[in-house]
């Protein structure tokens, strides 16, 4: 009898922090892939400024998926062609909100295949009411001292809770 090989799905990003939008995304991985491994990126593009070092995106991302053994987060330090490989992942998701996003997203797409002619993307829509969401419009709200309980989960929250009040 031929055995079932697991569909892997190795969700990247830099997660600075994770929200509510990426969780839905990664949940809705599910109905694709068997399991998920969210990577979190341990360096942000020097574009955007970080908020919280890599050590503290991972663990927020493990909270937040404590709850299913089918969600797994680990570090991401080199390629993520590398590391997709290595975990045998079937494909890349990335979320897409809007069309503004689309370039960007196509362009990663296109250089991952030309480093690695396996990698495949696939692009997931988050519900309607995450689609403005993203964790810079978190970050920068929340310094302002805005209520941003909607926008992400319990161990986030804390979190940006605890940077405001240092
Ligand atoms: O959440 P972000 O910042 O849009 O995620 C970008 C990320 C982390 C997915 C991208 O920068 C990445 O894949 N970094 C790992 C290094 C790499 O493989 N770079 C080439 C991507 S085309």
């Amino acid at each position: 009898m031929t055995r079932v090989r697991p569909v892997v799905a190795i969700y990247p990003g830099s997660f600075d922090p994770i929200t509510k939008g990426h969780e839905d995304v990664a949940r809705r991985s599910l109905r694709i892939a068997d399991q998920v491994v969210v990577a979190v990126a341990s360096t942000v593009s020097q574009a955007k400024s970080s908020l919280f070092d890599g050590e503290d995106r991972l663990a927020m991302v493990q909270e937040v998926f404590q709850d299913d053994d089918r969600i797994e987060a680990c570090q991401l330090d080199g390629l993520l062609v590398d590391l997709a490989q290595e975990l045998g992942a079937q494909f890349v998701i990335r979320g897409l909100r809007a069309v503004s996003d689309f370039e960007y997203e196509f362009q990663m797409a296109q250089m991952n295949r030309e480093l690695w002619s396996g990698a495949e993307t696939v692009f997931l829509t988050p519900d309607q009411q995450y689609a403005f969401l993203s964790a810079s419009l978190v970050r920068q709200v929340s310094r302002l001292g805005a209520d941003v309980s909607r926008f992400v989960s319990e161990p986030v929250l804390r979190r940006l809770q605890q940077q405001s009040g240092d």
